[in-house]
């Protein structure tokens, strides 16, 4: 239960498998368009992996019967691909996570599909601008509550709810791993906020933040499927997702194209 840290060969291998991710999360964005099935980029992307030598990591992970999330509106996450064809004004989250070598890379983006509404693209942009924030926040010596902390300045600003039921994770030899990364403010005397406060980044820590943030309230459920998250309002979510190693100088996006972002 404690947290693994990696050595760089081991963060080279993570590196490796995050930009096969990477990759084809590019090339499932590309096929995003009205009148394409989750099931058809589920499909792209089991082959696209396992042609590369890798597994797809979500495929059987505690039951999940597909290869990628697929999260349409409303849903927060791990939406199941199947039969339903994406519509111009959708705004869908694409999160792919492969095994390659032994080592998970995990990463994830919202497309919008065709033209969408103001609100849904603003809402995007600043999903994206939240997992910035929450990046340039790792710096090793920092507690890692500094990330939720950026993160909820920006949402704050905005109106928009974070939601507070998935979390970003430590990633490596497992696909989920310690420590938990909030995505929010942890600044109560909780437990649960006293043991992310203690938590301080040193280089070789490898860990996601994945912000979720709803256009409306924080709050989400879980359909009967046992796997669709919804937010509780109906109000559209929207998440973007990066595997992140702390160095001695601060961050290593290990999903980012070139180290980019
Ligand atoms: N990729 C998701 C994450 O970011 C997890 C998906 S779990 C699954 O952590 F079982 F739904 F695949
Ligand atoms: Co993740
Ligand atoms: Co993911």
């Amino acid at each position: 239960m404690a947290i693994i840290l990696k050595s760089r060969r081991e963060i080279e291998a993570i590196r490796r498998s995050g930009q096969l991710a990477r990759e084809v999360l590019e090339r499932l964005g590309e096929m995003v368009r009205p009148g394409v099935t989750t099931g058809a980029l589920d499909e792209a992307a089991h082959r696209m992996i396992t042609q590369r030598g890798a597994y797809p990591s979500p495929l059987h992970y505690n039951g999940f019967p597909r290869s990628i999330c697929t999260s349409i509106n409303e849903v927060v996450c791990h939406g199941i691909p199947g039969d339903r064809e994406l519509k111009e004004g959708d705004i869908v989250n694409i999160d792919v996570t492969t095994c390659l070598a032994g080592y998970h890379g995990d990463c994830s983006r919202t497309f919008p599909v065709g033209r969408v509404v103001d609100d849904a693209r603003k809402l995007v942009e600043v999903t994206e601008e939240c997992l910035r924030r929450g990046i340039r926040a790792v710096r090793p010596g920092d507690s890692i509550h500094v990330i939720g902390a950026a993160i909820q300045e920006l949402a704050d600003e905005c109106g928009y709810g974070i939601v507070q039921e998935f979390c970003g994770h430590g990633i490596g030899r497992n696909f989920h791993e310690e420590p938990a990364v909030l995505h929010y403010r942890s600044d109560r005397s909780t437990a649960r906020h006293k043991r992310v406060r203690s938590v301080i980044m040193k280089p070789g820590m490898v860990f996601t933040i994945e912000p979720m943030i709803n256009a409306g309230h924080p709050g989400t459920r879980v359909l009967e499927d046992g796997w669709t998250a919804v937010t509780l309002d109906g109000s559209l979510s929207a998440q973007f997702e990066h595997t992140i190693a702390v160095t001695e100088a601060g961050f290593d996006i290990l999903t980012a194209l070139d180290g980019a972002y």
